[in-house]
């Protein structure tokens, strides 16, 4: 069993393949954290549940045991809002008498194999009932009749601990639930670093390392989305660790909506960190007897530092996130029209891509925006999901007809939670979009925001692209959404639900999602949010790849995709090869190799020379797939630590072959650059397959290779590949 129940203790002991946490009843029913580190065999930690009250006003009330108990300083398991924990609260629910002091102790518990689902949203999932154990502790509000449910479940053979929480009403009055975070960790000490990833539009992702310091610090997102500004990721890193070494927490919200993670760090030095809905326009009201189901979030901790860190929140999103037939069959090399065509395109452009594409290997055509209504420019018809005849003459399936006929897959693009303000549909319904009483609604990108969150707008949504996708060969779909959401409100709920709207928003947008996968379950989905502005786990339970940004620079990429691989897997970053003039076509596709690669380029337009480096990428696509997709990823180095150059290093599940690349950025005079690589088998030997030459893997990971005659000028990059030989030569 990953989890256990030591009566004598009462200490609960969930143990991952890096991890050991510890949950303790406290007198009282108090439950404490006892312990969350590197794996131990004992569950009896001394010291941890009474911690002396420094402060001269902390309460010591009520006093349990010789040092004087106080929620203030003790390490609780589920900080509560009001009840002389004076830290952020995990959980803070407003009663029938109006104040939101919130206390809820233990009442029981159940282990159970395997994990259940959340209904009605995006969560982890084991492939096999012995794969993982979940822990349901249960604890209640004495005075509320308020339950919450605490749900862990640990992975044995990953270092993954997965959080979330039930709260219900089992009183007699209705009650507000103004805080409801997925999980709380009280770490004994402050001396780690906080690591989080904030961008902006064509910008994400960027790794930003901060010394955790007294008080409350964090990221959010109160956009609706989780989007551009910040992830809802936070990593605690030890004092030191880096790549390779030392203690790594971290932290990742199955959740696209409006987010906090923050953490403080108290007077006792110690450290509190909860990650949930951001409390911000959050509140739910829960009749008696409803409850209330926070997002799950995803717990990593490892010893060996951030790059293994990563690696274990990659193998278990590719294994227990990402579903469905693309999880792991081999996915169609596109090319998208959008950097090749904007909203210029008919039929006949894109049968021209199509045949040109065939020729250079490329197997699918992707249409993207401006296939639909009367849209040329991103000023009207969204909302309009009816085939634009001027353009596509007889509708999709003569195009699609022409696309096949060369042999190529056919998908399309969908913006499905906007609405132009110049549309069939705003015009049939303009209360159909996002607006708050008495006030005209902020536009974005000359849009409006559907509100999803109602079952009557979703229902005419999916009807219409259910038109179009059942009956069109429509094999990949590019969902969309391309704006923040202001005056949020929904005509359709309460004054007092109104703060519902946010995260009833998510569950609609999941509502839909869920649908599209459902009823076709063979259409590869690709999120999108101007760029990468939805790049999280939620997403990936419905689409296996998100694309990564607008900006398809690969000098510019190099930091996006070194953000983005802190969490996630590089088979769901979308990286295409564009035009961008700024590197040599060479570079442009081992940048984009790493992910799930493909063109964002006018096919008809490359000249002779590219289109054979085009067929040579395609090739090496395909040789480099399983690495890529289901391999372990090595951050060499990073172009946060150093401005001029980036490497980076895929290693295949058997450890025999590995795709090294360096890109120099801008080139300072050097003999060479020294990579050591990682994940070899040290035992084994490889052969450099430029030179021939045989290596052990002992020597390629302690002395290096020294990059030396390559990469030498600003823009360019090299390639190494080793692959494992049965004999040292
Ligand atoms: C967003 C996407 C782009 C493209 C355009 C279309 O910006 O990120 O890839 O699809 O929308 O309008």
């Amino acid at each position: 069993m990953a989890i256990s129940f030591d009566e004598k203790t009462r200490i609960f002991k969930l143990d991952t393949a890096t991890s050991t946490y510890l949950v303790k009843i406290f007198d009282e029913g108090y439950l404490l954290n006892l312990y969350y580190g590197p794996r131990i065999p004992d569950v009896n930690v001394r010291g941890r549940e009474t911690r002396p009250a420094n402060a001269s006003f902390s309460l010591a009330n009520p006093v349990i045991g010789e040092n004087g108990f106080t929620p203030d300083t003790a390490p609780m398991e589920y900080g509560c809002n009001g009840a002389a924990d004076f830290r952020i609260s995990a959980l803070a629910v407003r009663n029938a008498a109006g104040d939101s002091v919130t206390d809820v102790r233990y009442t029981g518990h159940r282990i159970v194999p395997g994990k259940p689902g959340i209904p009605g949203m995006p969560a982890s999932y084991v492939n096999s009932g012995d794969e993982a154990d979940t822990l349901e502790l249960y604890a209640a509000d004495a005075v509320t009749g308020v339950r919450v449910t605490l749900y862990y479940t640990a992975f044995r053979d990953l270092g993954v601990l997965t959080r979330r929480v039930r709260v219900e009403n089992g009183g007699a009055a209705p009650c507000r639930v103004e805080r409801a975070f997925s999980c709380c960790v009280d770490l004994p000490d402050m001396d780690y670093d906080l690591i989080t990833l904030p961008g902006r539009y064509a910008k994400e992702r960027n790794v930003e390392r901060r010394r955790l310091a007294h008080g409350v610090q964090g990221v959010e997102s109160k956009r609706g989305v989780s989007g551009h500004a910040q992830n809802p990721f936070a990593a605690l890193a030890a004092r030191g660790a880096d790549e390779e070494h030392g203690w790594v927490y971290g932290f990742n919200l199955v959740y696209s909506g409006n987010f906090s993670i923050l953490a403080e760090c108290d007077f006792n030095d110690s450290t509190r960190l909860i990650a949930g809905i951001n409390p911000t326009d959050f509140e739910w009201t829960l009749a008696p007897g409803e409850a209330f189901d926070a997002p799950e979030c995803v717990l990593v901790f490892t010893p060996d530092g951030l790059g293994e860190m990563s690696r274990i929140f990659h193998r278990f999103y590719r294994e227990n996130l990402i579903r469905g037939r693309w999880k792991h069959e081999k996915r169609p090399l596109l090319i998208n029209s959008w950097e090749a065509a904007y909203f210029d395109f008919d039929t006949e452009k894109l049968a021209a891509f199509a045949k040109e594409a065939k020729t250079l290997g490329v197997e699918m055509l992707v249409m993207d925006d401006g296939w639909f209504g009367r849209r040329n420019d991103d000023t009207s018809s969204l909302g309009d999901w009816t085939v634009n005849e001027d353009k596509l003459p007889g509708g999709l399936a003569p195009l699609i007809e022409r696309v096949n006929a060369e042999g190529l897959k056919f998908g399309i693009w969908y913006e499905p939670e906007m609405i132009s303000p110049d549309s069939d549909l705003y015009r049939a319904h303009p209360d159909w979009c996002v607006h708050a009483t008495g006030r005209t609604p902020m536009i974005g990108r000359h849009q409006l925001v559907l509100d999803v969150s109602r079952a009557d707008v979703r229902d005419h949504i999916w009807g219409m692209m259910r038109r179009v996708l059942s009956s069109n060969r429509i094999d990949y779909v590019k969902w969309d959404f391309n704006r923040n959401i202001s005056d949020a409100a929904s005509a359709l709920l309460p004054p007092e639900r109104q703060k519902e709207f946010f995260h009833r928003f998510i569950l609609g947008t999941y509502d839909l999602m869920e649908r599209l996968v459902t009823e076709f379950p063979d259409i590869l989905f690709e999120n999108c949010s101007g760029g990468g502005g939805r790049f999280d786990p939620a997403m990936l339970y419905y689409s296996p790849q998100i694309w990564t940004s607008d900006n398809t620079d690969p000098l510019e990429r190099l930091s996006i995709q070194f953000g983005t691989s802190l969490c996630y897997p590089a088979s769901s970053m979308g990286t295409h090869v564009s035009a961008c003039p700024r590197t040599g076509f060479e570079t442009r596709g081992n940048v984009a190799l790493w992910g799930t690669f493909g063109y964002e380029l006018d096919p008809c337009k490359l000249t002779r020379e590219e289109k054979a480096a085009v067929r040579a990428q395609v090739a090496e696509y395909h040789r480099f797939y399983e690495l890529t997709h289901e391999g372990d990823l090595y951050r060499l180095i990073s172009p946060f630590d150093d401005p001029c150059r980036a490497a980076w290093q895929l290693v295949s599940p058997d450890r025999r072959t590995t795709l090294v690349t360096l890109v120099t950025v801008r080139e300072q005079f050097r003999a060479g650059v020294r990579l050591r690589l990682r994940g070899l088998d040290p035992e084994r030997y490889y052969r450099d397959e430029a030179t021939g030459e045989v290596f052990s893997g002992a020597l390629l990971m302690n002395a290096g290779v020294v990059m030396t005659r390559v990469a030498r000028r600003d823009g360019e990059s090299a390639k190494l590949v080793f692959t494992a030989v049965e004999e040292q030569a």
